[in-house]
């Protein structure tokens, strides 16, 4: 995040950074100590465009879904640490906000192949599992909903398979990790889960293996090249022209151009 000239630069809104002194729906916030009057109905990450701030860290696709904009904040007289989405959080009067585009946690190395789905492995990589204390800080802290700390037992038991299931909707945004005593990555435990699943649990994806097929012919090669090498005007009108697939379309949905497929 870094703070651009607020007289020259217009923010998401359409307005000039906090250039609404007569507006009647503006609260205070407090940006690393520094006050800005914004809107009311903005979310945080909005609202740090609206006081004039450039994000370019800590903010991809502000829809909820990448899981890069964990934030944490405190309210007056609230001894709590909150910790939310920047995307998805709304602003509350008088909130005093940091960012925090990255939770260390720890990321085990493995290969994948020679794994097996069971607790011994799972604490073999990530030992610090034993030391979950069921608190359930985890589970309060998710902003995906996420009952982190059943696929963390789930985990501990050796039932690989279900914590990779109640983990799916996992963004590893890290903010159960901000928040564990324990200092548990939670989410690096999930996606070995996952990982584990997928390759030793679950039957392989016949369609995975026929799409690895059509890869390996080079039949794409081409048409990428063309596009690698494709001019901005003709990038452009490509993606102008493209044909989407309909919010309501079913799944035997195809595109006109069959080509690709
Ligand atoms: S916050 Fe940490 S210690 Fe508490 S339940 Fe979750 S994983 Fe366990
Ligand atoms: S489980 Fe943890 S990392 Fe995943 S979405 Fe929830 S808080 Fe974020
Ligand atoms: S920007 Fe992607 S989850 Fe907020």
């Amino acid at each position: 995040m870094s703070a651009v000239d607020p007289q020259t630069t217009l923010n998401s809104a359409g307005d000039a950074p906090n250039a609404g002194a007569d507006r009647t729906d503006l609260l205070a916030i407090f940006i690393m100590g520094k006050r800005y009057d914004v809107p009311s109905t903005l979310t945080i990450q909005k609202a740090f465009e609206y006081a004039g701030y450039q994000l370019i860290r800590g903010c991809g696709c502000r829809g909820g879904i990448c899981g890069a904009c964990a934030t944490v904040y405190r309210l007056p007289g609230s001894p709590k640490i909150h910790v939310g989405l920047a995307c998805q959080t709304v602003v509350q009067p008088n909130m005093y906000l940091s960012m925090v585009p990255f939770f260390p946690a720890n990321r085990a190395v493995y290969n994948l192949e020679e794994l097996t789905p069971d607790a011994k492995t799972l604490l073999k990589y990530y030992p610090e599992l034993a030391k979950c204390m069921g608190c359930n800080t985890c589970t309060k802290s998710c902003p995906m909903d996420i009952p982190v700390m059943e696929y963390i037992s789930a985990a501990l038991r050796g039932d690989v398979e279900k914590a990779a299931e109640i983990s799916m909707p996992c963004v590893m945004c890290g903010i159960c990790t901000s928040r564990c005593p324990a200092e548990l990555g939670q989410y690096n435990i999930a996606i070995m889960c996952r990982r584990i699943t997928g390759r030793h649990i679950k039957p392989a994806a016949i369609h995975v293996a026929e799409m690895m097929e059509r890869l390996n012919t080079g039949r794409y090669e081409a048409p990428l090249e063309q596009l690698m090498t494709a001019g901005l005007e003709t990038l452009r009108q490509l993606y102008v022209d493209r044909q989407m697939e309909p919010h309501t379309g079913d799944e035997m949905w195809e595109p006109d151009d069959k080509r690709f497929l």
